[in-house]
Formats: structure tokens, C-alpha cells, sequence
């Protein structure tokens, strides 16, 4: 059976987060230390050797990102670490923060160092109003410490609002205006909040760097797949018999993460996954052996996103399942531009026409026309993404919806 490797969660569950004494016992800030003893050149360097790439759902490498804003001249520039988390299914870096805030609070004054930012915003979720105390009370006590130096840190806390972890609409956010997506480019780390250099990092990229600075890039590199090293936290729900968490090395398959972790499936045999997600793919039974990195999920026309696992059992109807999830994304558009205004509310209309039995053949094909045009006219990730579970269980369950069609 395959291991848990808890490199981000290590401190999860064995120190008080309330207190930074406890983190400080157990090697707390002195990664933060090592890096402020190198230039901020080789900083960027050993994270981008490290081949770590961002835990948001887009993938990309953190050291190339993190060098676009170094490069920039600016007065001033901005870390962000986006803990808005609005994905159903998704508690990772709930888990982080709560278990372990200052390993962010590290994690952020050392990519505010590499950069040349000292000031750095935590948008954490609106329904996690208690880690926003937590939060506030570890960056008072890092002040008080005189660990974080002239790095600054403000937390904020999001509305509800599931597009305002995207990271344009989030800044716009912090800057008070309404959360929607901005047009790109330029792109954050060139022209960002307040139209600053920007690094915008999920909350699990940033509490991985501290542990990649104490033991090395060629250390982290080793670890899981080697074009999406270390480790991944995977969230499991729906119908398995744990309904648990866990930190994995990134070429752990699937299959041993619902049966290993999960202990298998309830209530019925497996029927579909979810991964990453709410708007990540439903993939079949066939496809379980695939290792959950960021490169073999894309391979099977999957997304690993946010690390959610959400397992169906053969009891359950996943067309009713995926017209829930067009409502989801209907209502959570943000109207900004039409092919996602207009396309979600008729995904709807089409999916809740089909799930009722009032669909027809023709209704499918439009469904997936439609699809193929959100997927490259909407102008942030929320639209684009909004048609893969549709397209997914199309492609994978089509008879689920050809007995429910005329
Ligand atoms: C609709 C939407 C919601 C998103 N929500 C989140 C989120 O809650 N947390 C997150 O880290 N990234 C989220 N992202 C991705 C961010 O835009 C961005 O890619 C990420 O924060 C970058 O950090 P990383 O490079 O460390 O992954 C979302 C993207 C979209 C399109
Ligand atoms: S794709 Fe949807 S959420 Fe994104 S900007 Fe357009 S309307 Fe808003």
C-alpha cells in the first residue's frame, strides 16, 4: 500500500498553531534565515531546480514565476498567497492554516525576499472566519518575534465568491473592487495589485518552500513524478469509507489513494471519480491506475486541480450529478463576459432538460458544441473549465445519458 509523505502537513497535528514558540522549536524560520543568507538569485534558482510547480491547479513552475517579478523594476511588489480554497470538496489548505500557519507565513517571507516584496496579503476563505484569527494572531506573533524583518502581512478575507480565487479577480478584490477577472496580459508578476509586480501563490505552494530551502532542490526533486515533484494533499469525498485527507508522493496512483486511503468504495461499486474538483473530469474505472501528477492526469484528458477526490458509487445518476454542477457554475459566473454569462445558464437549461427526460440526441451534440466553445472564449479558467464534467461523462458515460434522451 502506498505511504503518506507529510512534508507540508510534518508539523500537522503535533504543535500548537497558536503558538510560534512551538513552530520555532521544531526548525520554524530557519529556513527563512538560510534563504536571507543567499542572493535572492539562487533563492529563485533552488526553487525552480526544485521543479515545484504551483498547487492552484494551473501548474506552473514557482521559481520561473517567482523570476518574472524579480526581473521587474518596481518600487513595490506584492506576495500573495491565495487561500480563497472556494472549490467544493477542497480543504487542503484549510488543513495548512489551521494545523500550521506559520509554515505559510514562512513560506511568504521567503518568496517576499526572493523577489523583492515586503508586503504580502493572505485572501483567505470568507467561511473560515476562525483561521482568519488564526492567521492575524501567528503574523502578530512573527512580528513581535522580529522573525518575518521588514516583510509585512495582511490577511483578508474573501466574500464567498468562487471566481475571486482566480487570481486576477482576487486582486481585484484586495484593491475593493468587485472580483472579477481581468483581462491578460500583463500578467500579475509583471503588473498585479494596484498594478505592482505581483506573486500570487496557492497556500500549499508557498508552506512547501520552507522544507525545499532546509533540504534542497535535488532532496525535493527526488520525491514523486519527476515533472511535478514532492508531495500532494488529496481531500476524499462522496462515497468512500474515509472520508480523510492525505499528503502523498505526486506518483501515487488513484486507485491507491481511493482503496489505500480512502479504504475503498461504499454503498455500491465504484462507478466515477471526480478529480480536482468541481470543474475537474469524472473518469471511469479503467483510468484509476494513472499517478495523480499534474502531467499523467492531463495525458487522460483530466485536470488534477486542487486535489479534491470525489468518488460516486453505481447507486448514484451522474447525469442528475453533473446537472448540479452546471448550477453550480451557472450561478457562480460572474456575467463579465457572454460565452460563460450566456454558456452556463444553457448548459444548465440543456443538462436539466436531458436529466428530466425531455432531451433529445441533438440536445448531446449541441452540448458538446457548446462546450468546445466555452472552452475557448471564456475569459477566465471558471468558464473554460465549466464544460469538462459534462465532456468527461459524455465521453465516458455516454449510456448513462443515451437512456435518459429520445
Ligand atoms: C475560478 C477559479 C478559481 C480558482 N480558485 C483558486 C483557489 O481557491 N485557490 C488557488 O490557489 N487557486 C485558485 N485558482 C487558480 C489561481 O488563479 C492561480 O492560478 C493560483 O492561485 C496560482 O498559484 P500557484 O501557482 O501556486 O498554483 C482559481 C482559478 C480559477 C479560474
Ligand atoms: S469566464 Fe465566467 S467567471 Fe470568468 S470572467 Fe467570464 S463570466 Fe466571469
Amino acid at each position: 500500500m502506498a505511504e503518506e509523505m507529510r512534508l507540508v502537513l510534518r508539523n500537522y497535528g503535533k504543535i500548537d498553531p497558536a503558538n510560534i514558540d512551538d513552530y520555532i522549536k521544531v526548525g520554524g524560520y530557519q529556513a527563512l534565515a538560510k534563504a536571507r543568507s543567499m542572493s535572492q538569485a539562487d533563492v529563485i534558482e533552488e526553487v525552480k531546480k526544485s521543479g515545484l510547480r504551483g498547487r492552484g491547479g494551473a501548474g506552473f513552475n514557482c521559481g520561473l514565476k517567482w523570476n518574472f517579478a524579480y526581473q521587474a523594476q518596481a518600487d513595490q511588489k506584492y506576495i500573495i498567497a491565495n487561500a480563497d480554497e472556494g472549490e467544493p470538496g477542497t480543504y487542503k489548505d484549510r488543513l495548512i492554516m489551521e494545523g500550521d500557519p506559520h509554515s505559510l507565513l514562512e513560506g511568504m517571507a521567503i518568496a517576499g525576499y526572493a523577489v523583492g516584496a515586503t508586503k504580502g496579503y493572505i485572501y483567505c476563505r470568507g467561511e473560515y472566519p476562525y483561521i482568519v484569527e488564526l492567521l492575524r494572531q501567528a503574523v502578530v506573533q512573527a512580528k513581535a518575534k522580529g522573525v518575518l524583518g521588514d516583510f509585512d502581512i495582511e490577511v483578508r478575507m474573501g466574500a464567498g465568491a468562487y471566481v475571486c480565487g482566480e487570481e486576477t479577480a482576487l486582486i481585484e478584490s484586495i484593491e475593493g473592487n468587485r472580483g472579477e477577472p481581468r483581462y491578460k496580459p500583463p500578467f500579475p508578476p509583471t503588473a498585479g495589485l494596484w498594478g505592482k509586480p505581483t506573486i500570487v501563490n496557492n497556500v500549499e505552494t508557498l508552506a512547501s518552500i520552507p522544507v525545499i530551502i532546509e533540504k534542497g532542490a535535488d532532496w525535493y526533486k527526488s520525491i514523486g513524478a519527476p515533472s511535478y515533484p514532492g508531495t500532494k494533499i488529496f481531500t476524499l469525498t462522496g462515497d468512500v469509507a474515509n472520508k480523510t485527507f492525505c499528503e502523498v508522493p505526486t506518483n501515487t496512483t488513484i486507485r491507491e489513494i481511493i482503496y489505500g486511503f480512502g479504504g475503498g468504495v461504499v454503498g455500491g461499486k465504484f462507478k466515477a471519480v471526480q478529480i480536482g474538483g468541481t470543474s475537474g473530469a469524472f473518469i471511469p474505472e479503467s483510468l484509476l491506475d494513472t499517478p495523480a501528477d499534474f502531467d499523467s492526469m492531463s495525458a487522460v484528458g483530466a485536470t488534477l486541480g486542487s486535489g479534491a477526490v470525489f468518488v460516486l458509487n453505481d447507486t448514484r445518476d451522474i447525469v442528475d450529478t453533473v446537472k448540479c454542477i452546471a448550477k453550480f457554475f451557472e450561478h457562480e459566473s460572474c456575467g463579465k463576459c457572454t460565452p460563460c454569462r450566456e454558456g452556463t445558464m444553457r448548459m444548465y437549461e440543456l443538462m436539466k432538460k436531458i436529466n428530466d427526460g425531455k432531451g433529445t440526441k441533438q440536445d448531446l451534440a449541441l452540448m458538446e458544441k457548446l462546450a468546445g466553445v466555452m472552452s475557448i472564449a471564456c475569459l477566465c479558467g471558471l468558464g473554460q473549465a465549466a464544460p469538462t464534467p459534462v465532456v468527461t461523462t459524455l465521453k465516458h458515460f455516454r449510456a448513462d445519458y443515451d437512456a435518459k434522451v429520445s
